[in-house]
C-alpha cells in the first residue's frame, strides 16, 4: 500500500518520479505528491494532489522544475482522510526535509504529543508527519558536531529517528542543505534500490524500476541507505556498512502493456488459458524413463514426505485459492488441511503440532498481514527447537522477487505476469493451479489415490486451455449482455458447495470489490439456517452447480431460492436438474475435480461487465491497493 519513488542522479527528477509513480498507482489512488531540491536555489519544490496521479500531473506537468533529486508518492490512506492536507510527501517546520513513507507508525500519537509540547503546529493527520519533524530536530543536534558531509548527517539523523519509530515502513528522506543525497530505509515493507550509471532510483515495487535499469539491489529489514549520484552506503541495523552483489530482473515479466483491452482485469481475464499452457509446459513434466508425469519444482521436495498436515495463511482471493487447495489437499492428497485468515493466525495461532507444512499464499509477495503471521510462526517453532515441530515452509506467489520470496526458500511462482488490475483474476488462477499441482505431488507421495485417478486429473489438466480459451469467449459476450439485468440490483448472493464454495465466495469479492453491489457467498446448504431470509425478487441468486458429490443438493438449494421469488442464474452445464435456473451461464460437463477452474470464469466476466456496463473504475476500485502492506 502506498507507492514511494525516489531518485538521484542527473536527469530531471520530475518526469522520472511522475513515471514512476504511474506505474505504482496499483498500491494507492487516494492522493499523490512529489518533493524536488530546486537545483538552482536549493530549496524543496513540493506539490501534491487529492486523488488519482493525473490530478497531479496535470498540476505539475507542465512546470519546469529543474532539480536532479526528489521524492514521490501514491498514498493509500491509513491515518488521515484523502485530502491534500494528508498527502505525502511530509515536510518539517522549516520546509528543508521532505518525507514520504509507507507503513504504519504505530506510535505516532506519543511522538505528535512530545512534538506538540514542543511547541511544534502539525499541518496533516496523519502518522508520518512525526518523522520529518524528529529528523529535523535531529539535524539540529548534529549541526552542534559540525560534520563535514551533509549527506552523512542526513544519515545519521534519520537512523537515531528510526530507533524511536514503531510500526513497519518504507521511507525516503530529502534534506535541501544536502541537495545531491537521498536517505532510505525499510522495516517490513518493501523498497529496492534500482542502479543505473551515475543515478539511482528507489521504488516500492519493481514496475517504477523496469524502464530505467534491470539492476536492482532489494533493501532487506531494517536496512538504512544513502544515495548520491556517486553511489550507495547501504548499512544494516547494526550500523555495519552491507556489501552485496545486485540482481537482475526478469523485465519480460514487469512489462506493463494493456493492449487492445479497455482495462487490464479484462486483459487479465483473457490470459488465463496461456497462463494453464505455460504452467502445465513449466510444471507437469515427464520423466523420460519411467513415463512418469511429476510436478517440477525448484526446491528439493524430499522434505514433503514427512508431512502430516498443512496449514495455510493467506488473505483475501489468495484466501479463497487456499480454500479449493485445501479441499484438494484434503479429497484429494488426504492430507488434513486447515486454511487460516492470515490476519488472524497471527494473534491466535492452534497449538502447534509436529510435522505440519506451512503455506504462504499471496500474489503480490507483499502483504503484511500474512507476512507477519508466517515469521510469528516460524519463530515459534524454530523456539522449540523440537526436530519434528521444525518449520517446513512453502510460498505461493506471483512475485520470487518479494518479501515473501525473501522469508521462504522454497518457492513456487506462479508466473502470471504482472497484474494490474487491483482485483485478482489471473494470479488467482494461477494460484489454483499450483495447489493443483501440490495435490498431485501428494496423492503421489501418499498413494492417496490410484495412478489411474492421479494420472486422470494430470490429463483433464492438460486438456483444459483450449477449454478456458472457448469459455472465455464465450461468456465474455453473455456476461456483456447479463450486466444490463444488473442496473439496479444492490445485492447478490453467491452459492457453491464443496470445492465450488470458494469459488461462490470468489464471485461474491470480485462483484463487491469492482461493481460496489453488495454480494454474499454462502455454501448452499446454509442458506436455509439464516441468509434465505434476504431473498426477494431484486435479489438475485448466483448458484455454481458442477456435477458431482454434491450436485443434487446443490440443485436443492436453488428450488429453496427459487421458491423466495429469486432470480436464479446458474454457473452450471445443460444437463439433467439445471432446467430450474431462470438464466443458465453454460459451463462444460468436466470432471467435478476440474470444475473451479471453470466456474471461476463466468463469475470473473460477470463481476467485469457489470462494473464496466455502470461506467466504474475498474482496474482502480475505490478504496482498494493491490498490495496491502500495512496491518
Ligand atoms: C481481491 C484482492 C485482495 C487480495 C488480498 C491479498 O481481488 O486482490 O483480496 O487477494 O489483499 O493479497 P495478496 O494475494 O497479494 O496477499
Amino acid at each position: 500500500m502506498c507507492g514511494i519513488v525516489a531518485v538521484t542522479g542527473y536527469r530531471k527528477a520530475l518526469s522520472l518520479l511522475l513515471d514512476g509513480l504511474e506505474k505504482l498507482e496499483y498500491r494507492g489512488y487516494d492522493s499523490a505528491g512529489i518533493a524536488i531540491v530546486n537545483s538552482e536555489n536549493k530549496e524543496l519544490v513540493c506539490n501534491k494532489s487529492e486523488g488519482k496521479l493525473i490530478n497531479l500531473i496535470n498540476k505539475v506537468g507542465q512546470k519546469e522544475i529543474l532539480g536532479t533529486v526528489g521524492i514521490g508518492h501514491t498514498r493509500w490512506a491509513t491515518h488521515g482522510k484523502p485530502e491534500v492536507k494528508n498527502a505525502h510527501p511530509h515536510l518539517d517546520s522549516s520546509g528543508k526535509v521532505a518525507v514520504v513513507q509507507n507503513g504504519i507508525i504505530e506510535n505516532f500519537l506519543e511522538l505528535r504529543n512530545k512534538l506538540e509540547e514542543e511547541g511544534i503546529i502539525f499541518k496533516s493527520d496523519t502518522d508520518t508527519e512525526v518523522i520529518p519533524h524528529l529528523i529535523n530536530k535531529e539535524l539540529n543536534n548534529l549541526k552542534k558536531l559540525n560534520l563535514e558531509d551533509s549527506g552523512s548527517t542526513l544519515l545519521i539523523a534519520v537512523r537515531n529517528v528510526l530507533s524511536d519509530l514503531e510500526g513497519a515502513y518504507a521511507l525516503a528522506v530529502l534534506w535541501s542543505d544536502a541537495p545531491d543525497s537521498l536517505v532510505i530505509a525499510r522495516r517490513q515493507a518493501p523498497l529496492i534500490i534500482g542502479l543505473g550509471e551515475g543515478e539511482f532510483i528507489c521504488a516500492s515495487d519493481t514496475p517504477a524500476i523496469v524502464d530505467f535499469t534491470q539492476t536492482i539491489l532489494p533493501m532487506e529489514d531494517e536496512e538504512i541507505a544513502l544515495l548520491t549520484p556517486l553511489g550507495i552506503e547501504l548499512y544494516d541495523s547494526n550500523n555495519e556498512r552491507q556489501y552485496r552483489n545486485p540482481i537482475s530482473l526478469k523485465c519480460s515479466e514487469q512489462v506493463v502493456d494493456k493492449k487492445n483491452f479497455r482495462h487490464y482485469m479484462h486483459k487479465e481475464i483473457y490470459e488465463q488459458p496461456e497462463l494453464t499452457q505455460k504452467w502445465i509446459k513449466n510444471y507437469l513434466i515427464k520423466n523420460s524413463e519411467s513415463g512418469l508425469i511429476k510436478v517440477n519444482y525448484s526446491f528439493d521436495t524430499n522434505f514433503l514426505e514427512n508431512i502430516e498436515r498443512i496449514q495455510i495463511l493467506a488473505c483475501g482471493t489468495s484466501r479463497h485459492a487456499s480454500m479449493v487447495g485445501s479441499y484438494l489437499l484434503e479429497q484429494f492428497a488426504g492430507i488434513p488441511t486447515d486454511v487460516f485468515y492470515a490476519s488472524e493466525f497471527r494473534y491466535s495461532p492452534p497449538p502447534i503440532l509436529p510435522n505440519t507444512l506451512t503455506i504462504g499464499v499471496t500474489q503480490s509477495g507483499e502483504t503484511a498481514d500474512t507476512l507477519a503471521a508466517l515469521s510469528m510462526e516460524i519463530s515459534r517453532r524454530e523456539d522449540l527447537k523440537d526436530e519434528l515441530c521444525k518449520p517446513n515452509l512453502i510460498a505461493i506467489t506471483n512475485r520470487p522477487d518479494s518479501s515473501i520470496g525473501r522469508q521462504i526458500s522454497n518457492v513456487i511462482d506462479i508466473s502470471a505476469g504482472i497484474e494490474i488490475g487491483v482485483a485478482a483474476t489471473k494470479t488467482f488462477f494461477g494460484q489454483l493451479l499450483s495447489f493443483y499441482g501440490l495435490a498431485i505431488t501428494f496423492a503421489q507421495i501418499k498413494r492417496s489415490k490410484t495412478d489411474d485417478e492421479i494420472n486422470q486429473l494430470i490429463s483433464n489438466l492438460e486438456n483444459l486451455p483450449p477449454l478456458l480459451k472457448e469459455l472465455v469467449d464465450q461468456h465474455n459476450e453473455i456476461s456483456e449482455k447479463l450486466a444490463h439485468d444488473f442496473s439496479d440490483i444492490k445485492d447478490v448472493i453467491f452459492l457453491g458447495r464443496g470445492i465450488n464454495y470458494p469459488i461462490a465466495l470468489e464471485g461474491a469479492l470480485k462483484l463487491k470489490e469492482i461493481s460496489y453491489i453488495h454480494a454474499a457467498g454462502y455454501p448452499a446448504g446454509e442458506m436455509k439456517h439464516g441468509p434465505i431470509a434476504l431473498l426477494e425478487k431484486k435479489v438475485p441468486v448466483i448458484s455454481i452447480a458442477t456435477p458431482g458429490k454434491v450436485f443434487e443438493k446443490v440443485i436443492s438449494n436453488a428450488q429453496e431460492a427459487k421458491a423466495r421469488d429469486s432470480y436464479l442464474i446458474g454457473i452450471a452445464p445443460k444437463c439433467d436438474g439445471t432446467e430450474i435456473f431462470d438464466y443458465l451461464m453454460p459451463l462444460p460437463l468436466s470432471d467435478e475435480w476440474l470444475s473451479p477452474l471453470l466456474a471461476v470464469i463466468p463469475l470473473q466476466l460477470l463481476s467485469y461487465h457489470i462494473a464496466a456496463h455502470r461506467g466504474l473504475d475498474v482496474d482502480q476500485p475505490r478504496n482498494l491497493a493491490k498490495s496491502v502492506t500495512v496491518e
